[in-house]
């Protein structure tokens, strides 16, 4: 039976990005014998202009019904106006919601051709390959009760609760361990126990879990030291798995160590691995329409979804072999250009990859 992707572009150059993307994917199929039916909705400002909601019914639906997303960006000057319920960010994250999309996946891998656009020092990023394994759907941004309240002397007291339980954490470890059997069998849980029950829970069971993956090896970190030593000796680091909030900024330190957002995938999986992939970075409205902008982080996010979605390793290897080969020729596009590089169009970055499979 074949497989199904849905499309959602989206706004800015979420179209631009995505088509890029979906020449590849046309190649790769032909490539590998693949059976991937493509189909295409709206999402965002371009579903609000549509249809007066970032997230129509028809698209939930299909989204429902795929094995993988490939999302491109949402949101824009636009629709700034709008009110927050009806934003084009609105879109992505009730697909988030409503899929349950708890485990995000967030590799921070250096090219080795981009080594200088990186905030630390070459030889502490060389060969860099991190993959952050965040909780997407629990924990301190989710937890209940949450407000402001005024107490009986006047002041006002802001609070929010952070809770997980037992299966939450179960659930995101278990894709952490998975990933580490799937990389280089190392694997870093970063937590706050000696301060937080609720992360002592969380390493509690994590380390509980090491037993059936006796080919990870583990180990565990406090999030303050982890921060530090992402950015002294990041290379010690193979898969980090935590939660929610500390997962937002450690992922967001590790991926800065690359230095260039638009080389950056993701993807944020559910418990059928049905997952959606996008790139880290935005609709760019500041470039869209111009051809300026860098296909290759839409490109690794296809990537992704072949390797976590439909188990195409050596597809997604391919893919990802493709887009060294095109940095190693020194085409760029002006987000990553450098000095004797050639400068080229969202198109012809998309071209080249295409040609390097070929
Ligand atoms: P942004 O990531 O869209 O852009 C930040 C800067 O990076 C801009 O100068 C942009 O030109 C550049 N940039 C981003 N992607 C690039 C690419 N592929 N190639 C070359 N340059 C690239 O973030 P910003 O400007 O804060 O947000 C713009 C819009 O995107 C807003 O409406 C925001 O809400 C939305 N947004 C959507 C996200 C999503 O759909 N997942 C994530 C972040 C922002
Ligand atoms: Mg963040």
């Amino acid at each position: 039976m074949s497989r199904q992707i849905l499309c959602l572009p989206g706004d800015g150059i979420g179209p631009e990005i995505v088509a890029e993307a979906l020449k590849v994917l046309d190649v790769i199929k032909q490539l590998f014998s693949l059976d991937i039916e493509v189909s295409h909705a709206l999402v965002g400002g371009a579903a609000i202009d549509a249809e007066g909601t970032p997230l129509p019914a028809e698209t939930l639906k299909l989204a429902k019904q795929s094995d993988a997303i490939l999302f491109g960006a949402v949101g824009g000057p636009k629709w700034d106006d709008q009110p927050m319920a009806n934003r084009p960010e609105k879109g992505l994250l009730g697909l988030r919601s409503e899929l349950d999309l708890f485990a995000n996946l967030r590799p921070a891998i250096l090219f080795p051709q981009l080594a200088a656009a990186s905030s630390l020092k070459a030889e502490l990023v060389a060969g860099l390959d991190i993959l952050i394994v965040r909780e997407l759907t629990g924990g301190i941004y989710f937890g209940e009760p949450r407000g402001v309240r005024t107490l009986e002397n006047g002041e006002r007291e802001g609070y929010n609760t952070y809770v997980y339980r037992e299966s939450e954490i179960k659930r995101i470890a278990k894709v952490a361990f998975e990933a580490a059997q799937k990389r280089n069998g190392r694997l870093c849980s970063v937590d706050k126990s000696n301060v937080l029950e609720v992360t002592a829970l969380w390493r509690e069971l994590v380390s509980g879990m090491a037993d059936d993956y006796s080919d990870v090896e583990l180990s565990h970190m406090y999030v303050d030291n982890a921060t530090m030593q992402l950015v002294r000796e990041p290379k010690q680091f193979d898969v980090v798995v935590t939660g929610n909030m500390f997962g937002d900024i450690l992922s967001d330190c590790a991926a800065m160590l690359t230095g260039s957002i638009g080389m950056l995938p993701s993807a944020s999986l559910n418990e059928k691995n049905q997952g959606m992939y996008e790139p880290v970075h935005g609709s760019a409205p500041d470039i869209a329409g111009q051809g300026k902008a860098n296909p290759l982080a839409q490109i690794l996010s296809l990537a992704m979804l072949l390797r976590y979605s439909l188990g195409e390793i050596a597809a997604a290897d391919a893919i990802e072999q493709a887009v060294g080969e095109v940095l190693d020729q020194g085409l760029r596009t002006g987000d990553i250009a450098s000095e004797g590089c050639r400068v080229v169009t969202t198109a012809e970055m998309g071209d080249a990859v295409v040609q390097c499979l070929q």
